[in-house]
């Protein structure tokens, strides 16, 4: 392969990635970039979300956020079956790369606001098998906004302790 022809594909690539960037930023904003989530309940946020589109604004580095989804987890009671840091107990741990339905940040989100068996009814299977085996319970109605779900999905990535490559599911192929 020519010098050439090898440059010429780099400068295709790069364009090529350039548009999928900006067609993406576009999407995002039309869906959540202008969203308050402290105004939207989690249900209606899921409602109104089209699947695969629902991203954490939080990342799990920034410590003020992660204390605050740690102490969320405990007043909305996921401790109870969870364990307060997410590491299981009578229910599977949230933070091992076993995911039962995914472990990407819509997945969980909606998993957590509608409930299993609600997901299960919109197509979803368990793909990953914990010790454990039920239905988890819904909580959109439950967890004052969005806001408060992704503080503590921030707080649960935090607390991860599975091989890095399943932090958010299974790897791309
Ligand atoms: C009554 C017990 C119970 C409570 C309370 C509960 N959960 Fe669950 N949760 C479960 C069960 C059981 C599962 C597994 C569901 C399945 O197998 O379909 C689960 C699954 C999950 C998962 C997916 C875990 C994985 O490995 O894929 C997440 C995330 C989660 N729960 C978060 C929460 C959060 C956040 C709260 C509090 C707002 C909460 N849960 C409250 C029982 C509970």
């Amino acid at each position: 392969m020519s010098r050439r022809f090898l440059l010429g594909m780099v400068a295709v690539c790069a364009m090529a990635s350039g548009v999928a960037l900006l067609g993406r930023s576009r999407a995002a904003d039309a869906d959540t970039d202008t969203v308050d989530y402290t105004k939207v309940k989690p249900t209606e946020l899921v409602n109104n979300t089209i699947k695969g589109k629902l991203k954490n604004p939080y990342s799990d580095t920034q410590t003020d956020i992660v204390a605050q989804g740690g102490q969320l987890l405990l007043n909305y009671g996921c401790n109870g079956c969870h364990g307060g840091g997410g590491g299981g107990g009578m229910c599977p741990p949230l933070i091992n790369d076993t995911w039962v339905y995914g472990g990407d940040d819509d997945t969980l989100f909606r998993l957590v606001s509608l409930g299993s068996d609600e997901l299960q009814k919109l197509g979803y299977t368990r793909i990953g098998r914990e010790n454990v085996v039920g239905p988890m319970p819904p909580f959109g109605g439950i967890i004052k906004n969005a806001d408060d779900l992704w503080k503590i999905l921030a707080f649960v990535r935090s607390r991860y302790n599975g091989d890095p490559g399943y932090k958010f599911g299974a790897p791309p192929e």
